[in-house]
């Protein structure tokens, strides 16, 4: 449909009809077991808002949309399709690793495939949009939904923003989605890491390190923007006109639609923004907000402001155009069911080749933190005694995915080890993962009765005993699925004592112990370092998850996952980042000064850095050669460097590049990713890594806010983490 026919639709559209498009509410509305992702709300809205609504998310099933669309254009006057949208974020039956952890996979291109089976599944069942990608930067791993991110880095988050909006948009055909790019803005900072806190910081870190990302999406072409619960220099992103039209719109030339959060409209009074329901209605929509999720308030009060004349009613139309213009790009119009069929449903969902692209996804995605005495890869032809509460478990898919995956179709770690190596496999469960699920607030009560006729000693006695016969000890230990995402903040992120128990008795039988681990961000691991010998983090990896940890346990897959979210040593020392700031009195490790700027129980550096991980072969780093130590601007520097796998199997290495700017109007970090290259060496092979760098590279805000290169010198590091590096100079001259 033309523009012109849009345009000829809204100006035979009632006010109400109008307003009404720009309702969303979710499933609830049709299933009262719906997956609820807030607070309860009443639904105080009338049939004829539902006659008219716009949009509704999370209800999923080609038959179920197909009778849904068809009903609503039986009475929308103007026949005027809903959209479906859904919280499919990295996955619907067939799940990817969580973004946490696919971003330890360095490969966006394998990325952007797994979204593109991510989209596939989601529109076989009729979903036309999705709450997905988040890319909030994060730095506290306080906060649950550090597990939906890619992690520390914003030129890493914003590689990975354009690769998932690439890979559920693709050129929106009937099994491409429109991506909804989230949070805007600068969610993943809230004060002390508490969920949905205040968020505060400069205007220069904001555009320096937690805007990139969302810039980068936008740049892709996402055709949807959702606003963040917190404020955003002091005004709810919801209600923040500078960030939703000055910033989004006008810098960065964003047309598509700017969907709130849950009820994140309502919530501009509980911040003390608005004073009533009209005068949210009137500052979201005046901000630009152009879809209210999951509340009444603008069906029920912007009619009223528009007859007030306290609000032009340009502000509606301008958001309903948008609304009907995406519609429009996704087909809607021409043909309201995009296709969808249950017999196509039935083919795509659980499809093999979904189940290999999420398998390497994951196989990438694990990251090998500890490898004493080359314990692993595992003999398939010892005894080996798999224990611990992941070992049997299916809740590998991390909190996004729970609601809509099948759980017959997630082999636990038990079974794909049992396909491995037979009856070589012992198993016992050892204990429980938590001992208490009150941090589940009001859903504890469906989960408290799991303890009953529980016996702990028997579960630890059957563990020991297990491990006894075995030669060598697989642990599966981690955290509650339901420990990480939304609203699962949390200040102690050691792992749970049972779990800790278990291990210093396995550790009393003087056997190699592997930890496998299960968790959604990174956990103070310190209790248990000194009782394993070798340290797989595996996070919630997915429906194939347990299929690629084996294939790494016994050697048939190299682990080449990197961290992309440093691993503090304790919860103190959080916010703990590869690229802070020297300060005035920069530490030196081994410098006993004490005046200078460190902890004085704790190292300045993390557990694991940014940018770390282990394999089972060995790569060596030759020296930087350049072809000039001076960039001139718009010219480049040609870097490059050797790579040699010194070790007895094939690999992959993600060879890393950070610069420093050593002097500056503005200080800035200590070094900053700037490009990346993950290569596969066999035994004994050498390449030549090349990186080309321009003056783009060097770009900052200035101290007049001005996003350019300024001359002087720096250093450049190539090296396989972000402390591991080989060190070069160049200057740049304007
Ligand atoms: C949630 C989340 C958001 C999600 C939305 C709809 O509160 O903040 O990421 O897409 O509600 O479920």
């Amino acid at each position: 449909m033309k523009e012109e026919e849009l345009l000829q639709i809204i100006n035979q559209m009632t006010v109400e009809e109008k307003i009404y498009q720009l309702v969303q509410w979710d499933g609830s509305l049709y299933d009262d077991n719906s997956f609820l992702t807030g607070p309860k709300v009443d639904l105080d809205i009338s049939d004829d808002v539902i006659r008219n609504m716009g949009s509704v998310y999370n209800v999923f099933g080609a038959e179920k949309l197909r009778k849904l669309q068809d009903d609503h254009l039986k009475t929308s006057r103007l026949k005027i399709p809903l959209l479906f949208a859904a919280d499919v974020v990295y996955g619907y039956k067939t799940i990817l690793p969580i973004p946490l952890a696919f971003g330890c996979s360095w490969n966006p291109r394998l990325v952007k495939d797994g979204m593109g089976m991510v989209a596939k599944e989601a529109s076989a069942v009729g979903i036309h949009a999705t709450f997905s990608p988040m890319v909030d930067l994060v730095r506290d791993p306080r906060w649950g939904r550090v597990m939906e991110s890619t992690g520390e880095d914003p030129f890493l988050n914003s590689v990975y923003a354009r690769a998932q909006v690439e890979g559920l948009q693709d050129n929106l055909d009937h099994q491409h989605l429109a991506a909804c790019v989230k949070h805007f803005a600068a969610y993943g900072a809230p004060e002390g890491g508490r969920e949905y806190n205040h968020v505060d910081m400069s205007e220069r870190r904001l555009r320096q390190d937690y805007l990139p990302a969302y810039k980068a999406a936008v740049e892709a072409g996402c055709k949807m923007v959702m606003t963040s619960f917190n404020t955003v220099d002091g005004i709810p992103a919801t209600g923040n006109e500078w960030l939703l039209r000055d910033v989004l719109r006008k810098e960065w030339g964003f047309k598509g639609v700017v969907n709130s959060d849950y009820a994140s409209i309502k919530e501009l009074m509980d911040h003390g923004a608005a004073e009533d329901e009209v005068h949210a209605a009137k500052l979201a929509i005046g901000a630009g907000v152009d879809v209210d999720m999951k509340t009444s308030i603008y069906a029920n009060h912007l009619k009223k402001a528009v007859e007030r004349k306290e609000l032009d009613i340009t502000k509606i139309d301008e958001a309903v155009l948008r609304m009907l213009n995406l519609k429009n790009e996704l087909g809607l119009f021409e043909d309201p069911f995009r296709g969808i069929d249950p017999k196509v449903e039935e083919e795509v969902l659980h499809a093999e080749g979904n189940k290999e692209i999420a398998r390497a996804l994951a196989q990438e995605s694990v990251v090998l933190l500890k490898n004493d005495n080359h314990v692993l890869p595992l003999s398939k032809n010892k005894k080996v005694a798999l224990v611990g509460p992941y070992a049997n478990e299916t809740s590998l898919m991390g909190t996004w995915a729970a609601a809509h995956a099948d759980r017959e179709h997630i082999m636990t770690l038990k079974t794909a080890m049992e396909n491995k190596i037979g009856d070589n496999l012992l198993h016992a469960h050892g204990c429980d993962i938590v001992d208490d699920y009150s941090f589940l607030g009001h859903l504890a009560v469906y989960f408290q009765g799991r303890f009953a006729n529980k016996d702990v000693n028997k579960d630890l006695d059957e563990a020991l005993e297990a491990a006894s016969q075995a030669d060598i000890i697989v642990v599966a230990l981690g955290e509650h699925m339901l420990q990480s995402g939304e609203a699962a903040s949390r200040t102690d992120l050691t792992l749970n004592k049972m779990q800790v128990k278990l291990l210093e008795k396995l550790h009393e039988l003087n056997k190699p112990i592997v930890c496998i681990l299960f968790n959604g961000r990174p956990l103070m691991l310190d209790p248990i370092l000194d009782k394993i010998d070798a340290l797989v983090e595996a996070w919630f990896p997915g429906s194939e998850g347990a299929l690629a940890i084996t294939d790494i346990l016994f050697g048939d897959v190299n682990p080449s996952g990197k961290l992309t979210m440093s691993f503090p040593m304790n919860v103190g020392q959080i916010p703990v980042y590869y690229n802070g700031f020297k300060t005035g009195r920069p530490y030196v490790p081994g410098d006993l000064t004490k005046e200078v700027s460190k902890y004085t129980d704790v190292r300045n550096e993390p557990r694991y850095p940014f940018g770390y991980g282990l394999s089972y072969t060995e790569f060596e780093y030759g020296d930087i050669q350049l072809d000039t130590n001076v960039l001139i601007k718009h010219k480049s520097i040609h870097a490059s460097i050797t790579i040699k796998n010194i070790g007895d199997r094939r690999g992959k290495e993600t060879v890393q590049m950070y610069i420093q700017d050593i002097v500056a109007s503005v200080v800035r970090p200590v070094k900053e990713l700037k490009g990346f290259q993950k290569v596969q060496l066999d035994s004994g092979e050498m390449v030549k890594v090349e990186f080309v760098i321009t003056d783009e590279d060097l770009s900052f805000f200035t101290k007049d806010m001005i996003f350019t290169a300024e001359e002087g010198k720096f250093k450049l590091f190539i090296g396989k983490n972000s402390s591991d590096v080989k060190e070069a100079a160049f200057e740049y001259v304007d």
